[in-house]
């Protein structure tokens, strides 16, 4: 974003006017007079500043050795409209917290011209030229959530972050968008269309997997850098790694003890050593299972890994998805060889090995998003090549919930119901079995032969 003096076309005031899109809710649809006020009554956005001032982030804070979070780049990145820019914006700007610009783009160039009639006779081009980001379709949609519920360069969600207390990311575009509440008419729109909702969760996972090779190449080149200089580098990044490999639990050990469990992920065994990959089939039992990386190995980022290997089983065969199973997998086992070494060649290695997945991603998220119809379809024997295609596959929780998720996008199809999931019996049981226990940050107790059973009774 390029910033204004002001701030102007930044500061949600410019847009919140009751004359503009401050207006009631239900109000003029035509020029959607009610978006500011539905973001600012029901978006999780609207109150991200707020949550720095929380005990939560002020914990956070302590032990990171920080000043108060509202006034950390490293949290205004991504909690306000502070990104990218130099001078620090005034405090009435940054309490919008997730602002209209942070997704609809920099406004100083186009406030006072969107409202003419001259602005409809614009091009898509011309509109971005002025800093206008187009949300329409998945693709655009998906760049632009990924920057911070993924991260990038510039917005950079560490291991000490999560350490210190941070919520780890998630990211599937799909139920992202149904938890949502909607600030806009969904008519006539793209959204409108049928396979809305698969072509989000098709599109998002390859841009999802593009985002995270990228903040990976990012943070690759940055510590290459700084090893050739001789200084301390953040590698191995344990972000980047399955974080069950390394934790069996992130919960207090009295919290642990109070409900009679002391390892609630099972000890790693020779199968399972040191990743969590895989999960047994029915008839099969753990040992049966073939090892993908060597033992005592993280996998690398398996929430990203298991959705988007699901994009060439799921859809009717893509040559851009074979490529990017291949190099997905070329990247793997890159990271996987000494994983822990830190000589500038290996890693700048792995840069440039992340920086061609990323691509590949980027080009198979393209054609997701023109391709003329998708198709994720609900019949059992897609379902199955879904869900249940790779056993290897399934033994982790990140695996339970990418498949569950998928299952949803499959069967719930049609206009995409944003920020109101309609209810259904046995998905929505599944989709709770993986939620973290109450007082958990982490999925505590999972069992992968329960989630079978209970996915073999979604049909
Ligand atoms: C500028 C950064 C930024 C961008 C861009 C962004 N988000 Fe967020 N989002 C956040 C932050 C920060 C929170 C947490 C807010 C809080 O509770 O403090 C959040 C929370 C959410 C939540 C509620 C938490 C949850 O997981 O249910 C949803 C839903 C969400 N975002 C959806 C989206 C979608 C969809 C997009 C893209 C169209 C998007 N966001 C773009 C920063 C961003
Ligand atoms: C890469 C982007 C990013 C950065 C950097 C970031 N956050 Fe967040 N933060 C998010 C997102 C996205 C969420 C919502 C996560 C969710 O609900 O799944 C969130 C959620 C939170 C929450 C939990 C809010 C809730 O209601 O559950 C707290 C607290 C928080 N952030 C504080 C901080 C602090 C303090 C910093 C700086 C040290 C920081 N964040 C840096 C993106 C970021
Ligand atoms: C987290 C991202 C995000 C934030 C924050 C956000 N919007 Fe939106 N907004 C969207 C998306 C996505 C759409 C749907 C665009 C489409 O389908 O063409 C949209 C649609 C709209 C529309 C419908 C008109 C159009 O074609 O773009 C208006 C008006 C609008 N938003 C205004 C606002 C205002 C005002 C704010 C701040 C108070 C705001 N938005 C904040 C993502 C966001
Ligand atoms: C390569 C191993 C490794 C990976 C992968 C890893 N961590 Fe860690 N984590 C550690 C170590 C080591 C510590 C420090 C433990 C200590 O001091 O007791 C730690 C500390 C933590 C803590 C603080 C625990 C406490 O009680 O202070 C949390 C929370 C955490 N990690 C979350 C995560 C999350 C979430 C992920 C995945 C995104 C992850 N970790 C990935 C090794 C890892």
């Amino acid at each position: 974003m390029t910033p204004d003096p002001a701030g102007r076309g930044l500061a949600t005031a410019s847009c919140a006017s009751s004359s503009c899109h401050g207006g009631p809710r239900g109000g003029n649809h035509a020029i959607h007079s009610f978006s500011a006020t539905t973001w600012g009554e029901s978006d999780p956005h609207a109150g991200a500043y707020q949550t720095l001032f929380e005990p939560r982030s002020l914990r956070m804070a302590k032990l990171l050795g920080i000043g108060p979070p509202h006034t950390e780049r490293q949290c205004l990145a991504c909690h306000s409209v502070q990104e990218g820019i130099e001078r620090p914006l005034p405090r009435a700007v940054l309490s919008d917290g997730v602002g209209c610009a942070s997704c609809h783009g920099d406004a100083s160039r186009w406030l006072e011209s969107h409202s003419t009639d001259a602005w409809k006779g614009l091009s898509p081009a011309d509109k971005s030229a002025l800093g206008f980001t187009d949300l329409s379709g998945p693709r655009e949609r998906a760049r632009v959530c990924a920057r911070c519920h993924v991260g990038d360069a510039d917005h950079d969600m560490h291991h000490d972050h999560v350490a210190a207390g941070h919520p780890r990311l998630f990211f599937e575009l799909a139920q992202l968008q149904r938890r949502w509440p909607r600030h806009w008419d969904p008519h006539g729109r793209a959204e409108s269309a049928p396979d809305f909702n698969a072509r989000s969760w098709a599109v998002g996972q390859a841009a999802a997997l593009e985002a995270a090779a990228e903040l990976l190449a990012a943070r690759a080149t940055r510590a290459a850098v700084a090893i050739r200089g001789g200084e301390r580098a953040r590698w191995p990044e344990f972000t980047e790694f399955d974080c069950l490999a390394c934790h069996r639990d992130l919960a207090p050990a009295p919290v642990l003890a109070s409900r009679g469990q002391s390892h609630p992920w099972p000890l790693a065994t020779d199968a399972t050593a040191g990743n969590a990959e895989g999960f047994p089939g029915r008839g099969q039992s753990q040992a049966d299972l073939p090892r993908t990386l060597p033992p005592g190995t993280p996998g690398w980022q398996p929430w990203f890994v298991t959705g988007s290997r699901w994009l060439d089983r799921s859809l009717d065969g893509d040559a851009a998805t074979a490529e990017l199973a291949e190099r997905t997998a070329a990247l793997r086992r890159l990271l996987a060889r000494e994983w822990t070494a830190t000589d500038a060649t290996r890693v700048e290695r792995i840069a440039a090995e992340a920086r061609s997945l990323a691509r590949v991603a980027g080009r198979s998220a393209d054609t997701l998003a023109a391709a003329p119809c998708i198709t994720v379809a609900a019949d059992g024997s897609r379902l199955d090549t879904l869900s249940a295609g790779d056993p290897r596959l399934w033994r982790s929780w990140e695996a339970a919930v990418q498949s569950t998720l998928a299952l949803e996008a499959a069967c719930r199809g049609g206009p995409a119901p944003l920020g109101s999931a309609a209810p259904d019996g046995p998905l929505d049981d599944l989709r709770e079995s993986l939620l973290y226990p109450p007082g958990f940050d982490a999925p505590v107790g999972f069992d992968p032969v329960r989630f079978r059973e209970q996915r073999d009774a979604v049909r």
